[in-house]
């Protein structure tokens, strides 16, 4: 039997984070891995930051992402002093490429209500758009500048967190997966793997798509679904491009070892992370209608991931009840990279007892709301 004041379940990037955001307030979490640390979604993600070119409109999950966005330089600098890992944080900006009439006006919308909202977001004509990113499709028909839009290498981010957080004193539990969880009579967690028994203090679920059934357990019903992503990496012979171009159809992040990431496809309610024939064939030709000279490049990899899906696509983040030292994590949906700084710093505030951001808009919603989105 072993004892933990915090016990995490899943060490993907949101264990990982909340794991280093405690370690540095002095609390030396366990986090249990079923698989190895990093090796689900926060691995086959892009590394976009894309607080503004993901989020459709203005609200509490923009703020959320906008406040994170903005811990990135930050963090890079601690997590390099601690750990010698770069988490590759490129700060080149990110845009969003206008292909069809259509895509002109959602833009320029776009662009309205960011501006407005204090954010910078420049319309590019389509000659200003071949002067930036000159390897373009010659037919561009305009796009979006988002500088602030920066993007990370995502597997060597989870890695650095989990690096940190472990040099600090988080215990790093691979292999081993949670089968069972009980509270005892004198509030403490009792928790079955597959290697051994744990008594916790505190328990926090962040086992990504796989977060349903652990909090099942606990007796909430919290509806998720696996978004399924598909994606893909080239490599150019020269460099074609130094910022994150996002089509209608794709996008292609640079990544700083020559490799452009083609990313990705969406499919709801896949549990399979295999790549299809099909997949790859679309990704390609998208690549190609946005940078034809693409077509001569290598295709290095391809890899899926499952993406935590929640009913209202905003993540669930808060505790499990008043009485109960539970904490849930997850649902962070196409922004988890994004969003695992605030979420990390604001699930250790919680569990410390500091003033934390508002995290009302992502409360594990109450059994009644449940039944109202199955409902219809
Ligand atoms: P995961 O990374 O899935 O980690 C959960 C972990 O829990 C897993 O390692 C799993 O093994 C473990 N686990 C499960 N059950 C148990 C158990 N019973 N016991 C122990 N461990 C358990 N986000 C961005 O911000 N920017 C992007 O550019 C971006 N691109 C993406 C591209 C693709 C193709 C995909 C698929 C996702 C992308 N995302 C992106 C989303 C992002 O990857 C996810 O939101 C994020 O990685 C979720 O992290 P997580 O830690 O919650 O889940
Ligand atoms: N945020 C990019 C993706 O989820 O594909």
């Amino acid at each position: 039997m072993q004892t933990a004041e915090v016990l995490i379940i899943g060490g993907g990037v949101m264990g990982c984070s909340i794991a280093f955001h405690l370690a540095r307030r002095g609390i030396k979490s366990v986090v249990v891995e079923r698989d190895a640390i990093g090796s689900h979604a926060s691995s086959a993600a892009a590394g976009m930051l894309g607080a503004q070119v993901e989020m459709d409109e203005p609200g509490p999950l923009t703020d959320f992402c906008l406040q994170s966005r903005s811990m990135f330089p930050a963090l890079q600098a601690e997590l390099l002093e601690r750990t010698g890992v770069d988490i590759e944080l490129n700060r080149a900006g990110l845009l969003k490429v206008a292909r069809f009439d259509e895509d002109v006006k959602r833009l320029r919308e776009r662009q309205a209500w960011q501006t407005a909202y204090g954010q910078t977001a420049r319309w590019l004509k389509p000659e200003e758009c071949l002067a930036l990113e000159p390897s373009l499709h010659p037919e561009v028909r305009g796009g979006l500048y988002l500088p602030e839009d920066w993007q990370v290498s995502a597997p060597k981010l989870t890695q650095a967190l989990a690096a940190a957080a472990q040099r600090l004193g988080a215990n790093l539990v691979q292999g081993t997966e949670v089968r069972a969880i009980e509270r005892s009579p004198d509030g403490t967690w009792h928790v079955d793997t597959t290697q051994e028994h744990w008594i916790a203090d505190w328990i926090v679920i962040t086992a990504g798509v796989w977060s349903q059934s652990i909090a099942e357990k606990l007796g909430w019903h919290l509806p998720m679904t696996p978004v399924k992503g598909e994606s893909l990496a080239l490599r150019p012979k020269e460099p074609l491009f130094s910022r994150t171009l996002f089509g209608p159809e794709c996008y292609l992040v640079p990544k700083a070892n020559g490799e452009i990431i083609v990313g990705a496809t969406e499919r709801d309610g896949a549990w399979d992370e295999e790549v299809t024939a099909e997949a790859v064939q679309r990704l390609l030709q998208s690549a190609f209608n946005l940078v034809p000279r693409l077509r001569d490049s290598l295709h290095t990899r391809s890899w899926a991931g499952l993406r935590p899906g929640t009913p209202n696509r905003f993540p669930y983040v808060g505790q499990l009840g008043d009485e109960n030292r539970a904490v849930i994590a997850t649902g962070h949906y196409r922004n988890g990279i994004l969003l695992s700084a605030a979420t990390g710093d604001a699930v250790a505030r919680l569990l410390l007892g500091e003033p934390a951001p508002e995290l009302a808009a992502f409360a594990p919603m109450s059994q009644a709301d449940v039944q109202k989105w199955e409902e219809g």
